[in-house]
């Protein structure tokens, strides 16, 4: 036989030491003696870029996932070299690279301390099935480290032990650990020795993370294709991690209208006209808060995109204005694949502009979903989704739907084995031409983002409201998500708990699951249990497959839907604190929920928490997660928390059992949080108020809330046209002190605080505002203290006795 030596199987290949090495500006490039490029870019003192080639030449810097608004800059930069390493310190880093192997090391550049150090560092194997390289990166991880993040893997919250895989997957019932599902978020958190430091994998291809599951002292990371590109993020604390992943990947480009916020309804599928009516005539009956009603896959005529089936939909216009009369926003959904029909104008058009993928060799990619054989838009190429977004001119500007659902789009092919698209169709990668092994996780996003331009144009002067499925890193600055198709199961449940938290640890706090579960029937009691979480979400839907019966808030029976009004009241009466917490995440990325070891990293026995989270900055809530139960045990974290219910105070730092009868959910406030309320209203701006309430829970000590406010759609916002109010709250033993700061131009229409005192210690005597003394018969002296003032105090001072 002859044995052709140079198709032998080489194995693990290695940098050799350096040879050469150049400083450009925040640029430093090595190379070593067998031809490994290596840069390293300071992006800000505390995020410094690692990209590695094997031949040399890097490939044109280009990626969907960082945006170009990211913060870019350091304060201190300083390059030295002595005869073992290269030594780059910034005021937040010294990374330090080894002459002879390359390897990477990084230190506190405070203490000292080892952060993170490779272990083999960076080498490749050849692909000669693909004819190019995987790349891997392995690193040292220690006894203590632990791991977070990823985007939706269905997994208990701390990721250490295990091992995923990136590819964005149709997972019809996925089920707990099903791996990879809907989206590929290539980046994680560890946190060793109180040290939190991040890292984003820039990379589409397919990726694979390993957490110390193959070897215990290692993690490792790799692709199967493309550069070893990753950025590292140094915290120290877990939270600035987040941060400035979502600063590098992008936040949302606008807050979401404030009715997107509220509670939305769906299924498959409401029709015809007469059902959705229904639906949402019996929401405002039953007295139930709801804004978002959606139409699924069947109110178009044969699935095909952009049109109706005028049978149950005869006039969509009238439809649509009606429901929102009655303060129901119309979402509606839009799929990738576009039926093969040469008289369906969506199709010709996209065919006339050649915009549809195509295999290698030639012919269109043909696949089979919802409306039988399509063709699918190549979203990667500008053009295309510039043609894409003018679709939606009929549907949001002349129809008036509000809000657009993009599905299948990870993409999603049916009746074939690996659900996608085969890996030689090739996509424009926005000029970077190349096949679907790198285009494949980032074709959701770029659906999306199409979208997302085309409902801004034609919803201005309001916001767009986009929900995708498939997401890639960055996807966060379009479109909201969902976690694709579960169960009605209570794994499930704690499943849901478990993805809406990694998802706002990954950038993308916009996040819920289909409340209720996709597939299957929930029992009223799963259902009850799963709203209490859902209203917790930053999105909020029920939506099911339908054929398994229904699944709205009163089909379980009197005791249920009580219960779920009980809950979807509760959401509205926050939407002020949701509201205020999304802006924050606009704003500087701070996550929407956090899980306790984002809220408290150096309390280690946060470290393997999954059920409990932090809901904004100061609302702890822990989801029942079992039937039957009269409550349940649950971590308190440190510090002093109000029982919601009770107003009784307990101090945290331990575990405990706490109540939650069906009617009722384990959750805490913060002592020293002024928690904003709205009055109760069926959907958004139903009510014109001219209070809103303010729960002040007594604090010894000093606490600060925030209070975000503008018009709840539109962009006035961006031209100061805000009101950003700062309570800082300081109780002593007989007093109590709340100063109010306030910035921006937008004054609300309500002109009232009412404030309402949880567990003052003592017996008011006296008020003063802003140094005036008023009358105490102005203040209710009933159990719950309460005082109604202008909102435009400045100081507020209780006095006691
Ligand atoms: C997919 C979606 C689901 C939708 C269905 C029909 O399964 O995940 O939400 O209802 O398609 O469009």
């Amino acid at each position: 036989m002859i044995v052709n030596t140079e198709l032998e199987q080489k194995g693990n290949l290695f940098p050799s030491k350096i040879i050469n090495y150049k400083k450009d500006v925040d640029t430093l490039h090595f190379s070593t003696k067998n031809g490994v490029a290596l840069q390293v870019t300071v992006v800000r003192d505390s995020v410094i870029r690692f990209r590695y080639s094997t031949t040399g030449k890097f490939e044109n810097d280009f990626s969907y996932g960082v945006t170009i608004h990211a913060s870019r800059g350091y304060s201190f930069l300083d390059v030295t070299e002595d005869e073992t390493h290269y030594s780059i310190t910034t005021s937040k880093l010294i990374c330090k690279v080894e002459k002879q192997s390359l390897q990477v090391r990084l230190f506190d550049a405070i203490d000292n301390k080892l952060i993170n150090e490779d272990e083999i560092g960076f080498h490749w194997e050849e692909c000669y099935q693909h004819g190019g390289d995987i790349v891997k990166m392995s690193k040292t991880c220690q006894k203590s480290e632990s791991f977070y993040g990823l985007g939706d893997k269905p997994v208990d919250v701390n990721l250490k032990g295990k091992r995923f895989e990136n590819w964005a997957t149709d997972s019809y019932a996925f089920g707990k650990n099903t791996d990879p599902i809907y989206k590929a978020i290539p980046f994680y958190t560890a946190i060793q020795d109180n040290k939190a430091y991040g890292i984003f994998f820039d990379n589409t291809f397919k990726t694979s993370f390993d957490f110390a599951q193959e070897r215990r002292n290692v993690t490792s990371f790799w692709a199967q294709g493309g550069e070893m590109n990753y950025y590292f993020i140094y915290g120290p604390q877990m939270e600035d991690v987040v941060k400035n992943y979502t600063d590098l990947t992008g936040k949302p480009h606008a807050l979401p209208p404030l009715w997107a916020l509220g509670f939305h309804q769906c299924k498959w599928s409401y029709y015809p006209e007469a059902n959705v009516k229904e639906v949402t005539n019996t929401f405002r009956d039953l007295k139930i808060p709801c804004d978002a009603i959606y139409l699924d896959i069947d109110y178009m005529d044969g699935f095909r995109c952009f049109t109706w089936d005028k049978n149950h939909f005869p006039d969509p216009k009238r439809m649509v204005k009606e429901l929102e009369d009655d303060g129901f926003k119309t979402v509606v959904i839009i799929d990738p694949g576009i039926k093969i029909d040469i008289e369906y104008a969506v199709f010709k058009e996209a065919l006339d502009k050649d915009y549809f993928c195509k295999r290698a060799d030639g012919p269109y990619m043909k696949g089979k979903v919802w409306p039988g054989e399509c063709y699918f838009p190549d979203y990667t190429k500008p053009e295309v989704r510039e043609w894409w977004s003018g679709l939606f001119k009929e549907l949001i500007e002349d129809i008036g739907v509000k809000g657009v659902w993009n599905d299948m789009n990870e993409p999603a092919v049916m009746d074939v084995p690996n659900k996608s698209f085969p890996d030689d169709v090739r996509h424009d990668y926005d000029g970077n031409p190349c096949s679907h092994r790198k285009a494949h996780n980032v074709y959701g996003t770029q659906m999306a983002r199409a979208t997302y331009h085309g409902l801004k144009k034609y919803a201005y002067p309001k916001r767009p409201f986009v929900i995708t499925r498939s997401a890639y890193s960055g996807a966060q600055r379009y479109t909201s998500t969902w976690m694709g198709d579960n169960i009605a199961s209570w794994e499930h449940l704690a499943i849901a708990n478990n993805q809406a938290q990694r998802m706002a640890m990954s950038g993308f706090s916009f996040a819920g699951s289909d409340i209720g579960g996709f597939a299957e029937q929930p029992q009223g009691e799963l259902f009850a249990r799963w709203i209490q979480l859902g209203v917790f979400h930053a999105f909020c839907r029920v939506h099911s497959s339908g054929d398994h019966g229904a699944q709205e808030p009163w089909v379980f029976g009197e005791e249920i839907t009580n219960i779920v009004r009980k809950f979807v009241e509760l959401r509205y009466q926050l939407l002020p604190y949701l509201y205020t917490s999304f802006w924050k995440y606009i704003n500087d990325g701070t996550p929407i929920l956090k899980s306790l070891v984002l809220y408290d990293q150096e309390d280690i026995a946060t470290h393997y928490r999954s059920d409990e989270f932090i809901y904004g900055e100061q609302i702890l809530v822990c989801p029942i997660q079992e039937p039957n139960a009269k409550g349940r045990r649950m971590y308190i974290p440190r510090g002093k928390w109000y029982n919601f219910w009770t107003d009784e105070l307990v101090e945290g730092g331990k575990e405990m059992w706490v109540d939650a009868d069906l009617d009722s959910m384990p959750m805490f406030i913060k002592e020293g949080a002024v928690i904003p309320k709205y009055p109760v209203q069926q959907y958004v701006g139903e009510k014109k108020f001219d209070e809103i309430t303010l729960d002040v829970y007594y604090k010894k000590g000093k606490e600060s809330s925030k209070l975000y406010d503008d018009a709840h759609d539109g962009y006035d916002y961006k031209k100061g046209r805000f009101s950003l109010r700062t309570f800082k709250v300081t109780g002593k033993k007989k007093e109590l002190i709340i100063q109010q700061h306030k910035r921006g131009e937008f004054n609300a229409d309500y002109t009232k605080f009412n404030m309402v005192f949880h567990n003052l210690p003592f017996a008011i005597t006296s008020i003063q505002i802003d140094n005036v003394e008023i009358k105490l018969e102005n203040v209710n002296t009933a159990k719950t203290q309460a005082i109604t003032i202008d909102k435009e105090f400045t100081e507020l001072h209780l006095f006691g006795k």
